[in-house]
């Protein structure tokens, strides 16, 4: 993957019937009637019958006989569900897609979209052009696959998904698209072909196509800056550890800095992890996919926003070079912390990325994605992000923005009186809080780090890929890395940036 060139979206604007292999409905249970009309006698006697009601994820496959495209799925979009109109819309394309993939033989499909499955939809998120953009992003989603190099039985892709979306729309979805496929593949990538070194190749092959600028600090540049924790994490790896810093400027006035944790692989540390847990964590770097991805949307969206991200990149192993416990560190805001367990190394490597960033960017906000804590999986499951910070109004709107992009997140308290769980008797603070509300002391830590800056911090551990217990999307296809923050991200620079240009 390293090298490669940028991931192409698999949509196309166009008539659904013009050149494809299948015709999809995406219909909500409102639209049966509409279903009947347009797709013919069998479909008629299909939704007569019963047999298919349009219950969000139902497909039914139809053959006509005398009709070109032989084939018509029928796919649901439901009525009222607890994650709202426009995910309604996105299951329904995700579900046509999933089933047309599993036929194996579909190279081209057409979906039309029942009119008032896309109005609902429209009205959650502002406008039908809006609408059409999240059912062609949920599409390309659903039609992705990690390149994998493997020749028996790959999964099957479609070449090309086909909906008549506006121009503008289609554009939109397009640069989502693609920056949410650089976020998964990055997630996705095994920890021996995406390490801190390997990493920084592929962001430079990014920056040659899309217009962004890359600077990365390396090891002298780290000890020069007295960033403790990210060289005390990388220690123990022979490939160093560095910061990858992505700028994107589209003027406007706005700054935004986007820090995104990306351990390449986290074994623990000396406080190895028992294998069972160490086997995932190849992706404990989708917070910094999240990152790179969300500025590359930015970017080819031309937003009218300047967007730093900050993703520090390392490897947590264990070694006799490696950090060990009770260390204390010299961190790059001059805080010092006493290391209680080496797995607790995302929040080290972010307290430094996050200093650096209020410091030297002095952005008005500051978001940052992480798989922090395991804990953030036992409060919330795989069904919403933890969300912490500390200014209101910016949580709000991350709040607002997640739903709507059907990234949903859930906020933690941030009380002072969890800050007595970290303190150390040795240094400022102890970068462990014992395990009770495991999510909100590691967010207490990294506030120590964020100065007075307006921050917001997303702990997607439960979220960004497909575990045991979800999440369940059908445009997740195959499992593997969500992509989770970049569309949460867009979402919220549109509403901040709303009326610029
Ligand atoms: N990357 C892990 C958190 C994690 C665990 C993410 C499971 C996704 C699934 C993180 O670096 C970690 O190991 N956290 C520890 C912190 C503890 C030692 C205070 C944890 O959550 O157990
Ligand atoms: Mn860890
Ligand atoms: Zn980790």
């Amino acid at each position: 993957m390293p090298g490669v060139a940028l991931p192409k979206p698999s949509f196309r604007r166009g008539s659904p019937l013009d050149g494809v292999d299948a015709y999809a409905f995406a219909v909500s249970k409102k639209g049966l009637e509409w279903a009947k009309e347009k797709g013919g006698p069998l479909a008629r006697l299909v939704i007569e019958l019963g047999d298919f009601s349009a219950n969000t994820e139902e497909t039914k496959l139809i053959y006509r006989q005398e009709t070109w495209p032989p084939r018509l799925i029928l796919a649901g979009g439901g009525d009222r569900e607890w994650y709202g109109d426009a995910e309604r819309l996105r299951v329904a394309v995700a579900a046509a897609v999933k089933a047309a993939r599993e036929l194996r033989k579909v190279h081209r499909l057409g979906i039309e979209v029942e009119p008032g499955l896309l109005q609902d939809a429209a009205g959650e998120g502002g406008s039908e052009e809006w609408a059409w953009e999240q059912a062609l992003v949920a599409a390309d989603m659903a039609n992705y696959v990690y390149s994998l190099k493997k020749k028996s039985r790959a999964p099957h892709t479609l070449e090309e998904i086909v909906l008549d979306a506006p121009e503008a729309s289609e554009k939109t979805a397009r640069a989502i698209a693609v920056a949410v496929r650089v976020a998964r593949d990055v997630a996705n990538a095994p920890a021996n072909k995406m390490n801190p070194e390997k990493l920084e190749e592929y962001v430079k092959s990014l920056a040659r196509e899309v217009p962004v600028e890359v600077e990365v600090l390396h090891r002298p540049e780290l000890e020069e800056l007295g960033m403790g924790g990210i060289l005390a994490v990388g220690a123990g790896s022979v490939v160093e550890p560095r910061l990858i810093i992505v700028r994107y400027r589209g003027g406007g006035g706005l700054r935004i800095a986007l820090i995104g944790k990306a351990v390449t692989f986290d074994a623990g540390g000396l406080d190895l992890k028992p294998p069972q847990y160490m086997l995932e964590m190849k992706y404990d770097k989708a917070g910094g996919a999240a990152a790179l991805g969300s500025v590359v949307a930015a970017a080819l969206l031309g937003l009218p926003v300047e967007v730093t991200a900050l993703i520090p990149a390392v490897e947590n192993l264990p070694d006799g070079r490696s950090y060990k416990p009770l260390d204390v560190l010299e961190m790059y805001n001059g805080l010092t912390v006493e290391v209680g367990n080496t797995d607790a190394e995302g929040r080290l490597i972010m307290a430094d990325a996050l200093a650096y960033a209020a410091e030297k960017i002095k952005p008005d906000y500051m978001l940052d994605y992480a798989t922090l804590t395991g804990a953030a999986v036992i409060a919330l499951g795989s069904h919403a992000a933890a969300l912490l910070g500390n200014d209101e109004e910016l949580l709000k709107m991350v709040e607002e923005a997640a739903w709507r992009a059907g990234e949903p997140a859930w906020r933690l308290p941030m009380w002072p009186v969890y800050e007595k769980q970290l303190e150390s008797k040795t240094a400022d603070t102890s970068n462990v809080g014992g395990r009770p509300a495991g999510t909100i002391t590691a967010a207490k830590f990294l506030e120590k780090f964020v100065g007075d800056t307006r921050w917001a911090h997303l702990d997607i551990a439960g979220v960004a890929w497909v575990q045991e217990k979800g999440p369940w999307r059908p445009y997740y296809s195959q499992g593997g890395a969500t992509g989770w923050g970049v569309r949460t991200t867009i979402e919220l620079i549109r509403s901040l940036t709303r009326g610029k240009n």
